[in-house]
């Protein structure tokens, strides 16, 4: 059982301190000068004053970005020597975090929207001397909210972020062009939801049980002259729709980048 102190608990913040509460025996304390609603057992201070002489093994960091600069320092002398910083920050780096307190380890933690469900994709990036421990407690941190990848650099993060991170927005983009799609073929709204989202979640589920490739579960369901071929010819005949998806990460890839 460790001592950990969530530095922000906003939107991301409150949802993983939901899962992480209710799936370890860590003893939490939240920072944040505002009312957010918190799981039971969890203490709550609205300033550093408050938390007295109060030592952590984690402080994690959920602020917005620009305030980290402003707030982690504060919050420091309350971690212990042997502690470690983690971060679910976009676009700080960890670099940044170590020098507001050299010698410290580091753990980044990228989740994406759906960890506010447990269905989650987290990227995670140790930087420093990062112990075994450590190392462990936060990946079980991360798994609380869905599947985790390690990478072992932050470059890697920043295609992660590309690939995971936006990648909700990429699929509620297509999911609202497939759905008008339907609308345009004659259903109403509701029925081409029904449709489109539950053709979407069968299909996914499918893949997600299968040893097939997703190229094999394609070919599977588009037989020769058929409908789905017809589909397939208008969406990505000349491999128009693979580029398209290529130059969405890149684009998202090449932001990170500029970010940094
Ligand atoms: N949301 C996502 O999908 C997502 C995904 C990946 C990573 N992230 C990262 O997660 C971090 C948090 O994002 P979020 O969406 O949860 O933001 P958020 O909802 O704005 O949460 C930030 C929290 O920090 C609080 N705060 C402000 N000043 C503070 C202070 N001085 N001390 C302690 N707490 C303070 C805010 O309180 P007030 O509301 O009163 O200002 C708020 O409750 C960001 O760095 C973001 O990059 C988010």
């Amino acid at each position: 059982m460790k001592k950990i102190l969530l530095l922000g608990c906003g939107n991301m913040g409150g949802a993983l301190l939901k899962a992480w509460a209710a799936n370890t025996d860590h003893l939490f304390t939240v920072a944040d000068p505002a009312e957010p609603e918190l799981p039971k057992n969890v203490a709550q201070v609205r300033s550093v004053d408050e938390l007295g002489e109060d030592m952590f093994d984690y402080l994690v960091v959920a602020l917005k970005p620009q305030l980290i600069d402003r707030v982690l320092p504060d919050y420091l002398p309350h971690l212990a020597a042997d502690g470690t910083i983690s971060s679910i920050a976009a676009g700080y780096s960890a670099a940044k975090l170590a020098a507001h307190a050299p010698g410290r380890s580091v753990i980044r933690i990228m989740p994406n929207l759906p960890a506010v469900i447990g269905k989650g994709v987290s990227g995670l990036y140790a930087h420093g001397s990062v112990t075994e421990t450590a190392s462990r407690e936060i990946e079980q941190l991360a798994l609380c909210s869905g599947e985790i990848v390690w990478v072992d650099n932050e470059d890697m993060l920043d295609r992660l972020t590309a690939v995971a991170g936006s990648g909700p927005g990429y699929v509620f983009e297509m999911l609202r062009a497939y759905v008008e799609a339907a609308e345009a073929l004659g259903f109403d709204e509701k029925d081409a939801k029904t449709l489109v989202l539950g053709t979407v979640q069968g299909a996914l589920e499918l893949a997600l049980g299968s040893d097939r490739s997703l190229e094999d579960l394609r070919n599977n369901v588009t037989s020769k002259g058929g409908t789905t071929a017809a589909g397939l010819a208008a969406l990505n005949g000349t491999g128009e729709f693979s580029d398209l998806i290529r130059d969405t990460l890149q684009a998202a890839y090449q932001r990170a980048v500029e970010l940094r």
